[in-house]
């Protein structure tokens, strides 16, 4: 059964997993009962570490100010970390297998989570977003489209290919990640932290999947196609965001802080998902 296809029986899940539950309720039908039951988690989650990121930061202010401390950040995460350098080089298939599944939700759900922001931006801001989640779903071929080519991974690797298949496993610092994502776009109180926080995604990415792409090519797996295509599109959807965020700068005004605290949102979130991922596959053979 898919997750979107009927409301998802959150009553059972395990009550010290909200992470998971928290994902499960932003896939339900958004009834009232559904959208309290997520504004209670996220008030004593993300409501807090935004708050927390906001008053940890110098008021950026302007957008060039911004793209400096963004350029920064991107910088400082270039050189890459210990964790990015095990598994693009020394990883065994199971270990890369093991990453490859705590991602899947992820890869599985691509981007799905972003449409709800398009309604709260200015129109040419839409169609930068709209530009970018055409590419996300393959221009509507479906053996493009991002989710599928991380279906076709999983295939390789002898892994399922149904959402269903991977809630209980998930860990909590992806869900982290993923439930970002639908706060972002639905309910954080400006959009700048959705930009903010998308923009950093695409701009990182060209740097970060070099090391799963170097893994795939080392281990000889096809389906780092997943990964080579992202170093490739994501240097256009980077483009698409500096556009997006122009054009609400333009007709809004832009608020340059709440674009930087939703990029340290992101990249911290990010950062603890992939690093636990690692950690947990290194204790494999
Ligand atoms: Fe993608
Ligand atoms: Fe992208």
């Amino acid at each position: 059964m898919s997750a979107l296809s009927e409301p998802m029986a959150v009553t059972a899940a395990p009550p010290q997993r909200p992470q998971q539950i928290l994902f499960e309720l932003n896939r339900s039908l958004p009834t009232a009962a559904n959208l309290t039951a997520i504004e209670r988690i996220e008030a004593q989650w993300i409501v807090p570490h935004v708050e927390r990121l906001t008053r940890a930061t110098s008021p950026v202010r302007s957008r060039r100010e911004w793209l400096d401390l963004l350029h920064a950040l991107l910088d400082e995460e270039r050189s890459g970390s210990d964790a990015g350098r095990y598994l693009a080089e020394q990883s065994t298939r199971a270990q890369f297998t093991h990453v490859v599944r705590e991602f899947a939700l992820d890869g599985l759900t691509e981007a799905q989570n972003f449409f709800p922001a398009v309604p709260r931006l200015p129109i040419r801001a839409q169609m930068a977003i709209m530009r970018v989640l055409i590419d996300e779903f393959g221009c509507g071929n479906i053996m493009q489209a991002h989710s599928m080519l991380y279906a076709d991974l999983l295939t390789e690797l002898g892994l399922p290919c149904s959402v269903d298949d991977y809630i209980a496993s998930t860990e909590d610092e992806t869900y982290r990640f993923l439930n970002s994502f639908y706060w972002l776009a639905l309910r954080a109180p400006r959009i700048e932290y959705f930009l903010g926080a998308l923009a950093y995604l695409e701009s990182s990415i060209p740097n970060a999947f070099r090391v799963q792409a170097r893994a795939c090519e080392r281990l000889r797996i096809a389906g780092g196609r997943y990964y080579t295509e992202h170093l490739h599109i994501d240097t256009f959807h980077t483009e698409e965001l500096q556009v997006a965020i122009r054009e609400v700068e333009k007709v809004d005004g832009l608020d340059a802080t709440r674009l930087w605290v939703g990029a340290r949102l992101l990249s911290g979130l990010l950062d603890d998902a992939f690093e636990a991922a690692v950690d947990r596959a290194r204790t494999l053979s």
